[in-house]
C-alpha cells in the first residue's frame, strides 16, 4: 500500500515538472534519434562473421585478416604501352608478375617450399596477361600509373584477384565477348589485354559509371585498338540484353553487384550495410541470380562473382 501512495506522488511530482516545462519545449522522446549509432561497417562485420563463418569454415579467420587489412594492388602492365620497359620498371621494384610465373615455371613458394599447382587449361590466352604484386608481407605500394611514350598510361592498379575471373573465362583468339556489368572497367581491360577478342562489348547499367569506363579504355587503349577489336560500351539493364541482342557471344562475363565487402568494412560512406539501403541489400541476391543466359538457347560461359551477398 505504501508502494503504491509513493509511486502516486511520484507520478504526479513528475507531471507538475513536466507541466512547468513551455509547451513548445516539450518533446516525446525518440528512441531512433538518441540510440547510439551502429556504424554501417560494424554491422557489416558482424554480418560477414555469421555468413562467411560458416561459408568458409576454418580459412575464414585469414579471409577476415585480410579484409581488414589495407588492400594491397596488383599493376596490370598495358600491352599498348612499351610493356616490356614497363614490366621491367615493376620489376626493379622486387614485384613479380604472378600470371607468368604461374604458368611458365610453377616455381616453389618460397615461403612453404611446395610447388604451385600448375594453372587450370583455360588459362590458355593469358600469356599476354602481365600483373605484378608484391610478396607476401611485403606492403610496398606501387607508384601512380603514368601517361606513357606510345599516348596510353602504363599500367593499370587493381585488386589482383579481380584478374581470376578473366583468367577463368578461357578466351581464345578471335572470341566475341560480353562484359555485362563492366564499369568501371578493370576486368574489360585485362579482356583486351589478352588479344583474344575480336569483338568486346561492355555494358554497365549506370551511364555515370560507363563514363568512366569510357576514360578508362580512352587512356589505356589506343584508338585503332579499340577499332580493330570492335570496342562497343553501352549502357543497358543486363538483365534484358537476351532481348536486346540475343545469343552471338562466345563468352560472358558477369560481374554481378555486391556487397563490396572490403569497402563496407572499412567506409561508412556508400556502405550497403546502412540502414537506409537495407531494402536494395536485400534484393541484391534477386539481382544476382538473374542471368541472360535465360533468354539465349546455347550455354554460354558465365561468371557470376562475388555472389556472396548478405542480407540482415
Ligand atoms: C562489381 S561492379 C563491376 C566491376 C567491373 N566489372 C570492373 O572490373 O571494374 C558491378 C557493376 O554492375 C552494374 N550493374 C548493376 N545492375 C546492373 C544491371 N541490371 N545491368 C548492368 N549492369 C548493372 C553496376 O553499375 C556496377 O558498375
Amino acid at each position: 500500500m505504501a508502494a503504491l501512495v509513493g509511486r502516486g506522488v511520484r507520478d504526479m511530482l513528475k507531471r507538475a515538472d513536466f507541466m512547468t516545462v513551455p509547451r513548445r519545449q516539450r518533446h516525446k522522446k525518440k528512441w531512433a534519434a538518441t540510440e547510439p549509432k551502429f556504424p554501417a561497417t560494424r554491422l557489416a562485420l558482424q554480418n560477414f562473421d555469421m555468413a562467411y563463418s560458416v561459408q568458409f569454415g576454418d580459412l575464414w579467420p585469414s579471409i577476415r585478416v585480410s579484409l581488414l587489412s589495407e588492400q594491397k594492388y596488383g599493376a596490370l602492365v598495358n600491352n599498348f604501352a612499351a610493356r616490356d620497359r614497363v614490366s621491367a620498371e615493376l620489376e626493379q621494384l622486387s614485384a613479380r608478375d604472378f600470371v607468368n610465373e604461374a604458368i611458365f615455371h610453377g616455381e616453389p613458394e618460397p615461403e612453404s617450399g611446395q610447388t604451385a599447382a600448375p594453372p587450370p587449361a583455360s588459362w590458355a590466352c593469358s600469356p599476354n596477361l602481365r600483373c605484378f604484386t608484391f610478396a607476401r608481407g611485403d606492403v610496398s605500394r606501387f607508384p601512380p600509373a603514368r601517361l606513357g611514350s606510345l599516348g596510353v598510361m602504363d599500367y593499370y592498379l587493381m585488386d589482383a584477384a579481380s584478374l581470376l575471373p578473366v583468367l577463368a573465362l578461357g578466351l581464345q583468339p578471335g572470341d566475341t565477348v560480353l562484359d555485362l556489368c563492366a564499369a568501371p572497367g578493370g576486368k574489360t581491360l585485362a579482356l583486351l589485354q589478352t588479344g583474344c577478342c575480336h569483338n568486346l562489348a561492355a555494358n554497365d547499367l549506370s551511364t555515370s559509371r560507363a563514363g568512366r569506363l569510357q576514360k578508362v579504355l580512352h587512356s589505356y587503349v589506343p584508338q585503332d585498338v579499340r577499332d580493330r577489336n570492335r570496342v562497343r560500351v553501352t549502357s543497358w539493364d543486363g538483365r534484358k540484353w537476351g532481348e536486346l541482342e540475343g545469343d552471338i557471344y562466345d563468352r560472358v562475363l558477369v560481374d554481378v553487384p555486391c556487397t563490396t565487402d572490403r569497402h563496407s568494412l572499412h567506409e561508412e560512406e556508400n556502405n550497403i550495410f546502412q540502414r537506409s539501403r537495407k531494402k536494395e541489400r536485400q534484393m541484391l541476391p534477386m539481382l544476382q541470380g538473374w542471368t541472360p543466359c535465360h533468354q539465349t538457347r546455347r550455354p554460354c560461359c558465365l561468371f557470376h562473382l562475388l555472389t556472396l551477398t548478405l542480407t540482415e
